[in-house]
């Protein structure tokens, strides 16, 4: 760059500084503040460091894996949608519970709070004339504007499948089983998989007298268990109390559900002791707290997780007709990432670190154009490798090395120069060995 060519750049005179008043000091640092305070990350949002991203990346490995095991493909929607696909089903107070805005061109707009009705309107919008079932998983970032505490966030990851168009119980089987089969790979130790049915659910309510439209409010409370709530609410509706709760306090909800006729949870829970997998309970209280369930519901529970201990949410439900799309048999589940996480932490399940193979560290200058040829070399036969930018001594460096993970430290000082042998130290018992590149780039 020619003298010319540099940009000015006005450096004030130091008596300018000086002059600076105390009033616009004061000033510069409230400034400050306020500027740091906006730049802090939103309430209920987290930043996510190495160490937790490699975490993040392995659960995340594991679960994609287990989806294309059972042959699911994955989708990808957009992170905002139009409010009504949300609303349509809901109604608009679930807005509340939403990060809605207008964008520029006045349209309505609002952060995905999950993923089931994205996927349906990306049914709806580009697959309809696929063959079936179709078979989809997603992961993706949801927001929901709760009150954030450890397990809960505003923005929080659902890893998720969907199978529409297939045969009703085969295909909620089928589903029981992915969902069974990621927890199982995600490591956790324990949880409790629950499965009940939301539509002989309302159909115990409607016997008790209570008709499907005033049925809405009560499911919550079912949901919480919360039985001394449920009773003053169906006294208050002139309901049989005693009916309804019989069957939500019954031991034998297996034989309530699954007898039920048309409800199908009897070949499912069949489809589900053929495929191996056990271990569930039955509970005929599981309401959900979204509206879309038609039928089979369930959920996973880790115990060792405080109030926020559901890990995993889904059933079988109604959604595309809703949306202006035919009428799908569609059954789905969503997985709380983050709550796994959480989870395989408080059950102290180790997560493999994934490690750098070598770290080079060049003595001096003399040694670099050679540690630049080693690492290029050991990077080309897929091992993973580092060097040392920060003329650091051989201490210093070394420690770095072992800080960042590395297995091993490759050492080039001037004798290694000469003789072609490098000197390999494994950072964990820090033993050292010569070893030629050509060796570690065979190993
Ligand atoms: P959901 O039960 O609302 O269902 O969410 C699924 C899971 O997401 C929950 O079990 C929980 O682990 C996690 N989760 C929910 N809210 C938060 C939050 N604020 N912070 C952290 N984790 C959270 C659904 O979303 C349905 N779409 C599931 C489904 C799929 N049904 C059919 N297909």
């Amino acid at each position: 760059m020619k003298a010319a060519e540099i940009p000015r750049i006005y450096i004030p005179p130091c008596s300018c500084l000086h002059r600076m008043s105390r009033d616009e000091g004061e000033q510069k640092r409230t400034g400050n503040e306020a500027g740091r305070a906006a730049v802090q990350r939103p309430k209920g949002t987290r930043d996510f460091l190495p160490a937790d991203m490699e975490k993040r990346r392995w659960l995340e490995t594991n679960f994609r894996k287990t989806a294309g095991l059972f042959g699911f493909r994955e989708v990808a929607t957009p992170a905002f949608e139009h409010v009504e696909l949300f609303t349509l089903r809901s109604g608009p107070q679930i807005i509340e519970d939403m990060y809605d805005f207008r964008d520029k061109g006045g349209r309505h707009l609002a952060l995905r709070p999950e993923l089931t009705a994205p996927t349906m309107r990306l049914f709806i919008e580009g697959m309809t004339g696929d063959p079936k079932p179709l078979k989809l998983f997603y992961f993706g970032n949801c927001f929901r504007y709760e009150q954030p505490q450890k397990g809960r966030y505003r923005e929080f990851w659902q890893f998720g499948a969907e199978i529409l168009g297939a045969k009703r119980v085969a295909g909620e089987v089928e589903l029981l089983c992915l969902a069974d089969a990621c927890l199982k790979a995600s490591g956790l130790k324990r949880y409790v998989l629950r499965i009940g049915h939301v539509g002989v659910l309302r159909n115990v309510l409607e016997d008790a007298g209570v008709p499907a439209g005033k049925q809405a409010p009560l499911m919550p409370i079912i949901d919480k268990g919360d039985h001394d709530h449920l009773k003053a609410a169906l006294e208050d509706l002139g309901a049989d109390c005693g009916h309804v709760m019989d069957v939500l306090g019954s031991h034998g909800g297996r034989e309530i559900l699954s007898n039920v006729p048309g409800s199908g949870l009897g070949e499912v829970l069949d489809g589900l002791a053929s495929a191996g997998v056990g271990g569930y309970v039955i509970e005929p209280g599981i309401a959900r707290g979204l509206d879309y369930y038609t039928g089979m519901v369930f959920e996973a529970d880790v115990p060792d997780l405080g109030a926020e201990k559901q890990v995993l949410g889904g059933g079988t439900y109604a959604l595309s007709e809703v949306l202006g799309g035919e009428r799908i048999e569609s059954t789905g589940f969503a997985i709380g990432f983050d709550r796994v996480l959480v989870a395989l932490d408080a059950q102290e399940v180790p997560i493999p670190r994934s490690r750098l193979d070598y770290y080079l560290i060049p003595m001096g200058p003399s040694e670099r154009p050679l540690a630049l040829e080693a690492l290029a070399a050991l990077r080309r036969s897929g091992l993973s490798a580092d060097i040392d930018i920060s003329d650091r001594n051989l201490s210093k460096a070394l420690k770095y090395a072992s800080s960042s993970g590395a297995q091993n430290a490759v050492i080039i000082g001037e004798s290694e120069r000469t003789s072609g042998n490098l000197t390999v130290r494994n950072l964990a018992s820090g033993q050292q060995r010569p070893a030629r590149l050509e060796d570690l780039l065979k190993r």
